[in-house]
């Protein structure tokens, strides 16, 4: 496109400033010409139009390439967590690299090109591995520095949530199951004590992504007031191998000394990937370690719990679910009819609407995670924001905007439990996955 034509693009823009299409053909534009801050503006008036997903992502690759990464990283973790997808994972990796945050670039980069082969690129590679060797061997992570950070500081990792089980909807069983293990004890201890039942242990939730892990593991804390110390197990791991083992005893320690704490490991089959999956040797010794540590041998984990999150239970080393260790598998389900309720009453509590009709919407979105209805909300709030703008009023969300949405976003819950049936069919040692073919109706 040439100046005149941008030039036409802009002047038709003033007259109808509400048209998005055009907006968005004039950001590309400047994008494609490399004015990336004429293309920031443009991108930023989009969005005030609609919320889209991939207006979010030129945004965030204006920021990338102006060289503001935190705004760039910022807006991108939204997306991952809003609108996940390969694409957003390969522009964290970019973002982190570009912001030297080696560690990061290459987990995602590890992440998005699983996901999707066609995003392997020989160029973001070569200049990965030339930064490493730059870096010197790296011999401290960004983790590392993190642990050491809050060692001299005393604060930082961890946190006090505020987020307790109400927030969070449904799973009544498995929330019964945490109280039991540790909201009980620790206000009832002398009770615990008279049937010499020990505080401490495991939970490891499992299931289906978006349904609620880690929300409920973070309300754990909240409920209890207590600490909450969540490490993404691939910070730990990934590259600096020979470090891990020192950066998983200093985690320990951090929850050891700010007890009452709830150390929470998602991702958690990373880790406890099982050995045979491990090609590294260093691989075992972290397995090893982290056993250690969770057994609380040579120190002791009284007023921890543990808490770890997993999408594929069955990668999970056999050795992790020993007594004392996560010794309670728990199943975290998608949300049957009346949970999906809750959630939906929970997410909209402050939103303006009109009459929604709550129960026709729970019954029509079988199979739809947690996350997935809070795609539906998202969704229905982004169809309501243009006309909201456009007449200058907040119009309210109803039932109507909730069926729209439902066409829009299908429910994810449904291809994991493709894969899981096989395991709960074929590999179900000592009945572990029982509670998948209840769930299943297969039992
Ligand atoms: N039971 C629930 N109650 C309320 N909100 C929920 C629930 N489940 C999911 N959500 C919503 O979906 C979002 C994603 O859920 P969460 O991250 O806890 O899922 P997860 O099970 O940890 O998924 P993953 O396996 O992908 O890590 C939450 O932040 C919340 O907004
Ligand atoms: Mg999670």
């Amino acid at each position: 496109m040439n100046q005149s034509q941008l030039d036409a693009l802009r002047e038709a823009l003033q007259f109808s400033p509400q048209n998005l299409p055009l907006r968005r053909m004039l950001a590309d534009a400047y994008f494609q010409l490399a004015r990336y801050e004429e293309a920031l503006d443009e991108y930023k008036s989009a969005l005030q139009l609609s919320a889209d997903p991939d207006l979010k992502i030129k945004l965030a690759e204006c920021y990338l390439q102006l060289s503001n990464y935190p705004t760039a990283h910022v807006i991108a973790e939204e997306l991952l967590e809003t609108n996940p997808s390969p694409q957003i994972l390969f522009l964290l990796a970019r973002i982190s690299l570009a912001s030297n945050d080696l560690q990061s670039a290459n987990s995602y980069y590890k992440k998005a090109t699983a996901q999707d082969h066609t995003l392997t690129q020989a160029e973001f590679e070569s200049q990965l591995n030339q930064a490493i060797r730059e870096s010197g061997q790296a011999q401290t992570s960004a983790f590392q520095e993190e642990i050491d950070r809050i060692e001299a500081e005393g604060s930082g990792l961890v946190e006090k949530p505020r987020v307790t089980f109400a927030e969070v909807g449904g799973l009544s069983a498995v929330k019964e199951e945490i109280a039991l293990k540790v909201i009980h004890p620790i206000n009832n201890p002398e009770i615990y004590k008279a049937f010499g039942k020990k505080i401490g242990g495991g939970i490891l939730l499992y299931g289906p992504p978006g349904c609620g892990k880690t929300l409920l593991a973070r309300a754990t804390a909240g409920e209890i007031k207590a600490n909450f110390i969540s490490v993404g197990i691939n910070d730990v791991l990934d590259m600096w191998m020979g470090n891990s083992e020192k950066n998983l005893h200093d985690l320990f320690q951090q929850a050891r000394m700010n007890t009452p704490c709830v150390l929470f490991f998602d991702e958690v089959d990373a880790l406890g990937a099982s050995r045979t999956d491990l090609r590294k040797a260093a691989g075992r010794t972290l397995i090893n370690q982290f056993l250690d540590e969770l057994d609380g041998v040579k120190y002791s984990n009284e007023g921890i719990l543990i808490l770890g999150a997993t999408n594929t239970p069955w990668y999970l080393d056999t050795a992790f679910r020993r007594p004392g260790r996560f010794d309670r598998i728990v199943f975290v389900t998608p949300p049957d009819a009346e949970a999906r309720m809750d959630i939906l009453k929970i997410l909209m509590e402050d939103k303006p609407t009109e009459g929604i009709d709550y129960t026709h919407i729970a019954k029509q979105s079988d199979g739809y995670s947690g996350a997935d209805l809070r795609a539906l909300v998202d969704i229905a709030v982004e169809q309501k924001l243009p006309e909201s703008l456009r007449l200058g009023k907040v119009l309210p969300l109803t039932t109507s905007d909730f069926k729209e949405a439902l066409k829009k976003h299908r429910p994810t819950t449904k291809e994991w439990f493709a894969t899981a049936k096989n395991y709960a069919l074929y590999s179900n040692e000592s009945g572990l996955y029982d509670d998948i073919l209840k769930y299943l109706k297969l039992k």
